[in-house]
């Protein structure tokens, strides 16, 4: 189980905070480090989770004769503890969840800027629809896990510092308080896994998409004058969705990697790939 829910967990949350960082999001080093942050949180969340869900697994694997449904029971399981947090093993509440700090530097041909936003709080993770799931056996032990994601409205609030320029000329500057809602933003994932047996489970590839439909934004003093931020307000909220589906791709491969790269460290652990193999019958 933690495999599956770690798979899911790392997409949908890292995928959704890389975004949450506005339109204006990124492909920079420090964007890494926050990754960092968050997997870090994630490998002790799945780590102590493994224990702890050990019997709810079980009772998952018992109760359900297809992949799918499983997967689907998972992710209820998943989704509780996401609200609830473990406080035995002080691992903390994800949703609400709270980022002290995120630095961007984006330079991109459209846009550099600079900046960062402090005290954020995203709200709503939790409350995601499973639109589709899909376990597709490849042979030869090799496995395909689609799954997209609906995440109907997430709240972000915090404050914000930014420095830049759009296009070759705008100056875009401003500091203080922010709130953001994405809507239905959506994420649609395929994951290759790959046992080795006994006891080693690997993703191969993992393609990572992202459709968001709809920004509300307010950045408080943008500009430094209220019509002119308030203007810029509204740019922002309009053009947010182009300009996700335009830098996307420019920051899809690094986020695809890192993603990877977490997700084969959660799977060194033999009691993850039991759990998993049993999930999926393998044996
Ligand atoms: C995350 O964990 C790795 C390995 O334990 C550690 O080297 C790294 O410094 C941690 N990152 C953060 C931001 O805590
Ligand atoms: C694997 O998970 C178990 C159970 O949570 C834990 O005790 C063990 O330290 C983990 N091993 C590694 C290498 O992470
Ligand atoms: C974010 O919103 C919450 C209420 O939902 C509020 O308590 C908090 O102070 C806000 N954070 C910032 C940095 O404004
Ligand atoms: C913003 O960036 C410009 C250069 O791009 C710099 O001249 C200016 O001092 C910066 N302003 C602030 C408040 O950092
Ligand atoms: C979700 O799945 C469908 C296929 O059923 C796919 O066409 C779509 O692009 C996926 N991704 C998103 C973000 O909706």
């Amino acid at each position: 189980m933690s495999g599956k829910c770690s798979i899911l967990f790392c997409v949908s949350l890292s995928v959704l905070i890389v975004n949450s960082q506005l339109a204006v999001e990124i492909r920079a080093p420090k964007i890494t480090e926050f990754l960092n942050r968050i997997t870090n949180t994630t490998f002790d969340l799945i780590r102590g989770g493994v224990n702890i869900f050990g019997r709810a697994v079980e009772r998952v694997i018992n109760t359900f004769g297809t992949i799918e449904d499983r997967l689907r029971a998972l992710i209820e399981l998943f989704r509780k503890q996401l609200i609830k947090g473990i406080p035995e093993l002080n691992i903390p509440i994800l949703d609400p969840l709270h980022i002290n700090k995120i630095e961007f530097d984006l330079n991109h041909e459209s846009a550099k800027l600079k900046g960062n936003a402090e005290d954020v709080t995203i709200k709503h993770i939790s409350k995601f629809i499973l639109d589709k799931e899909k376990f597709t056996d490849l042979g030869n032990l090799r496995f395909k896990l689609d799954l997209n994601l609906t995440f109907p409205y997430i709240k972000v609030n915090g404050t914000y510092k930014i420095n830049g320029t759009v296009g070759q000329t705008f100056r875009i500057y401003g500091d203080g308080p922010f709130w953001i809602n994405f809507i239905n933003l959506k994420l649609g994932t395929t994951t290759i896994l790959k046992f080795n047996l006994p006891a080693r489970l690997r993703v191969e590839k993992i393609a990572i998409d992202v459709k968001l439909k709809k920004v509300e934004n307010n950045f408080e003093n943008l500009m430094n004058d209220k019509e002119i931020g308030e203007l810029f307000n509204k740019a922002i909220s309009e053009m947010a969705p182009e300009a996700i589906d335009i830098l996307w791709p420019e920051i899809k491969p690094s986020v695809e990697r890192q993603i990877k790269k977490y997700m084969n460290n959660i799977l060194e652990n033999a009691t993850v790939v039991n759990l998993a193999k049993r999930l999926f019958n393998i044996t």
